[in-house]
């Protein structure tokens, strides 16, 4: 009898627990890691942000400078995707784009966008709100200069967030690229570039017992930072 009862409990997880009927409610767990004091972070966000992307770059953790850019369109509509950190100092977070692709688009239209590090490996966030700026041509050029050649080729062969017919298309287009840039330096596209996200507030969030999170907030007040707690 316990054995049949074991068999059906087998069969019953497999048949409805590998579809829509599983049970996400009991998947949980604590955050225990570390906690977050506001006398131990550094009082200017740029400088907190280094100290943990460090932090996270030494962990091992896998795309650690990948960020999540929210934007808003016309209708305000927000739309968010992952894009790779390439800068981040005193002024502000780089990141490189296609300049016709939805998200460079919904920029011009608004250039307030909200940026999201889903560091959760090591229980932790960092979000920033901040203002969109389009970089200089040259800083455009010499982060294009920098890549491998395949990717520069790629951006002259993606308009990027556009219908494509087929994968075949895309790769034929990528060939001829190959073809026209056979010899010398490859210059960016002009549909091509990078935006700074300068920031007004950032949060930096560390996972706590029982759900009593540690909320580390910042925010640009007559240009000086200051430096509150919020909340779980
Ligand atoms: C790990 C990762 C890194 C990415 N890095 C970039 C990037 O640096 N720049 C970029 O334009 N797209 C990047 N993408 C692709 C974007 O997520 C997205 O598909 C693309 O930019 C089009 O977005 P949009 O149509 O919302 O503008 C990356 C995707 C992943 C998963």
């Amino acid at each position: 009898m316990k054995t049949l009862i074991i068999i059906l409990a087998v069969i019953r997880r497999t048949v409805f627990n590998n579809g829509v009927d599983m049970d996400l409610s009991s998947l949980r767990r604590e955050y225990c890691l570390d906690n977050l004091n506001e006398n131990d972070v550094l009082p200017d966000p740029m400088a907190q942000f280094e100290v943990w992307l460090q932090q996270v770059i030494s962990a091992g953790l896998n795309d650690p400078t990948a960020m999540v850019v929210a934007t808003v369109d016309e209708a305000g509509q927000p739309s968010q995707r992952i894009v790779l950190l390439k800068q981040s100092d005193q002024d502000g977070f780089v990141f490189f784009t296609n300049l016709g692709s939805r998200k460079a688009q919904e920029i011009k239209q608004n250039s307030k966008v909200c940026l999201h590090f889903p560091w959760h490996s090591l229980e932790r966030q960092v979000i920033v709100y901040g203002e969109a700026q389009r970089l200089s041509l040259k800083q455009d050029m010499s982060y294009f200069l920098s890549r491998p050649k395949a990717s520069q080729l790629a951006a002259w062969a993606s308009h990027q967030s556009h219908p494509v017919k087929s994968r075949d298309v895309l790769m034929s287009t990528f060939e001829q690229m190959k073809n026209k840039f056979k010899t010398g330096d490859i210059s960016a596209p002009t549909f091509w570039g990078g935006f700074r996200i300068v920031p007004t507030k950032v949060e930096f969030w560390q996972g706590g017992e029982h759900r009593l999170h540690d909320r580390i907030f910042y925010q640009k007040i007559d240009n000086n930072w200051t430096i509150s707690r919020l909340a779980p």
